[in-house]
């Protein structure tokens, strides 16, 4: 061993320090050796590259397929869904002519909590790709990682594959890491040993081949599942929109059933109302008619009384007698009195008939020409009894505050229900919020619903349209600004199951937006009170010119 080694040394020293000396002798030998192993070392290289450049070619070939494989199969099957790609299929053009029995091929991703999870595999046996019933397999024995590619150190999923590598026994793994977006894949290409014994050149270029064919089943498995999230997501968006339409398609027959319960009760308080009204009209009529001729013929007999006295001074005395016991002078004195006050009482009673028939407004379905505030008037007739003190309860101060206001054109009777809902709404407020104040605070500050109308011109915003403003404030307990946004809402309502239906503002929001083109706002804060505007244009125009503003102002 030694003699071997210094004969090594002393030819390398001898070699580099005296070229000459050395080259006599052993020259043509050395020179063959040299030349000899600079030959194979250039054949070897040569062969390598060789080989390279056909790897590289077939490698590019085998995508090549791959990707017309791919496309036949897109195109031959419109109606993709997960796991129908025939992978064996695929996997054959893309590598024609190589045998691919003893093969398996899995996939796996690294999950968010770091586990090895098995996504698809191929099995030879099998020839499909598999992604319904993933069972991770089963290895054991050593191992063997491409070289080219690497496992992550330190995840859970190296861990894992590092185990496998060194418990597998049968075969020898090939595993690659790919990155797509932020998911992180796992390819693991597994031949049996049945597959090592006949194919010798697998570890030289079975890396270029199981890199091609695991790419292929990603990018099948990528597109699969991709196809399949894609019809997923289709199908739930169309359910979706058909949920979300059946909702709104219920809402709003809820809804309509709603506004026509409502308007049922509002048409049949009309009709009672008008039927009272004309039940009620006539014999006041009656009597208002005769009250006039009444009064004549009083006084006609009161003067022949008179002239009875002056013609008989001294009359007989059981006339006399008579005379004091019905207190002649106080009768003749008071009787025009009396007459009098029936006069009043019976004008009032043809004026409330008349705000009754007002109210109803039967006779007045249609968009017509009339004076708001009797309509105002009407239905705060209707509500008069609500307002009025009575034992023990605090009545509510009226306070009206009408302007000129030109006859607007609108549907009367709808109107009607506008205020009837709103100044209903205040005087339950105030009743409820009275409950809760102490007889002091009640004396100090009395409750009261101001209605205010006005006439303005809205240049600005309306285009110059004329509109007529009525506004309904009460010093109630006001509204929270939550609550604000959901008063026009069909059914929002924060009175007792029973009391209220919580439809009134919502109908009078149609009635005057969509009905009317008007504008109706609230303006409320909480210890304070709440005010409605609803602004009427005084004209109806055209539809598509009706301006459609719907403002909640927070006061
Ligand atoms: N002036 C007001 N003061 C305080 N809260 C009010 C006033 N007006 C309306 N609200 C609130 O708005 C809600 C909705 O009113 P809306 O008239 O739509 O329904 P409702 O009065 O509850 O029931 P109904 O269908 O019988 O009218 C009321 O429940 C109440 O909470
Ligand atoms: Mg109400």
């Amino acid at each position: 061993m030694r003699k071997e080694s210094e004969k090594r040394d002393s030819l390398w020293q001898s070699a580099s320090q005296s070229p000459k000396k050395k080259a006599s002798g052993n020259m043509p030998v050395k020179v063959a050796v040299v030349l000899g192993l600079c030959l194979s070392t250039v054949a070897a290289i040569a062969v390598w590259q060789r080989e390279r450049e056909t790897l590289a070619i077939e490698l590019r070939e085998s995508t090549e397929n791959l990707r017309s494989a791919l496309q036949e199969q897109i195109d031959g099957n419109s109606d993709l869904t997960g796991g129908n790609f025939s992978a064996g299929e695929l996997l054959k053009a893309t590598l024609p002519g190589q045998v691919l029995e003893n093969l398996n091929i899995y996939l796996y991703q690294e999950s968010v909590d770091g586990e090895f999870e098995p996504l698809a595999f191929y099995e030879f046996n099998a020839h499909t790709l598999i992604v319904d019933r993933l069972d991770p397999p089963k290895l054991s024995g050593r191992g063997w990682l491409c070289p080219e590619f690497s496992v992550p150190s330190s995840s859970s999923t190296g861990q894992a594959f590092r185990q496998l590598r060194q418990t597998q026994t049968t075969g020898k793994p090939c595993q690659r890491t790919l990155s797509v977006g932020d998911r992180q894949w796992f390819l693991l290409l597994l031949p049996t040993s049945a597959y090592l014994a006949p194919y010798k050149y697998w570890q030289s270029w079975g890396i270029f081949l199981g890199g091609s064919i695991l790419t292929s089943l990603l990018a099948t498995y990528l597109l699969v599942s991709g196809r399949y999230t894609k019809q997923v997501e289709e199908l739930v968006e169309e359910r979706t929109i058909k949920a979300q339409q059946l909702q709104k398609a219920l809402e709003e027959l809820q809804e309509t059933q709603g506004m026509l319960v409502h308007s049922e009760k509002m048409s049949s308080l009309g009709q009672m109302v008008a039927g009272i009204a004309h039940e009620i009209n006539n014999p006041v009529n009656f009597i208002s008619g005769n009250i006039s001729c009444t009064k004549e013929y009083v006084q006609d007999l009161l003067k022949l009384i008179e002239v009875y006295q002056s013609h008989y001074p001294n009359p007989d005395p059981d006339i006399e007698e008579f005379s004091s016991e019905i207190d002649l002078d106080f009768l003749a004195e008071d009787l025009p009195k009396i007459l009098n006050s029936m006069q009043v009482g019976v004008n009032r009673i043809s004026q409330i008939v008349l705000s009754m028939r007002n109210f109803s407004r039967l006779d007045r379905a249609e968009m017509q020409a009339v004076n708001l505030h009797e309509g105002i008037d009407s239905t705060l007739l209707i509500l008069n009894n609500r307002l009025t003190a009575k034992a023990g309860i605090y009545g509510i101060k009226l306070i009206k505050t009408y302007g000129e206001l030109p006859l607007v054109e609108c549907n009367a009777g709808q109107l009607n229900q506008v205020f009837m809902n709103i100044v209903a709404n205040a005087i339950d407020a105030i009743e409820s919020y009275d409950k809760q104040r102490s007889q002091e605070e009640k004396k100090a500050n009395p409750s009261w619903i101001a209605i205010q109308t006005s006439v303005g011109n809205a240049s600005d915003i309306r285009g110059g349209y004329d509109y007529v403003t009525v506004t309904i404030a009460d010093n109630g307990p006001g509204i929270p600004a939550d609550i604000q946004k959901k008063i026009f809402d069909p059914f929002f309502t924060t009175k007792p199951v029973g009391k209220g239906t919580g439809l009134g503002m919502s109908i009078a929001y149609k009635i005057v937006v969509e009905g009317h083109g008007g504008t109706i706002r609230c303006r409320s804060s909480v210890g304070q009170g709440t005010e409605f505007t609803i602004n009427l244009p005084i004209r109806q125009i055209s539809t598509n010119q009706k301006p459609n503003l719907m403002e909640i102002c927070v006061a």
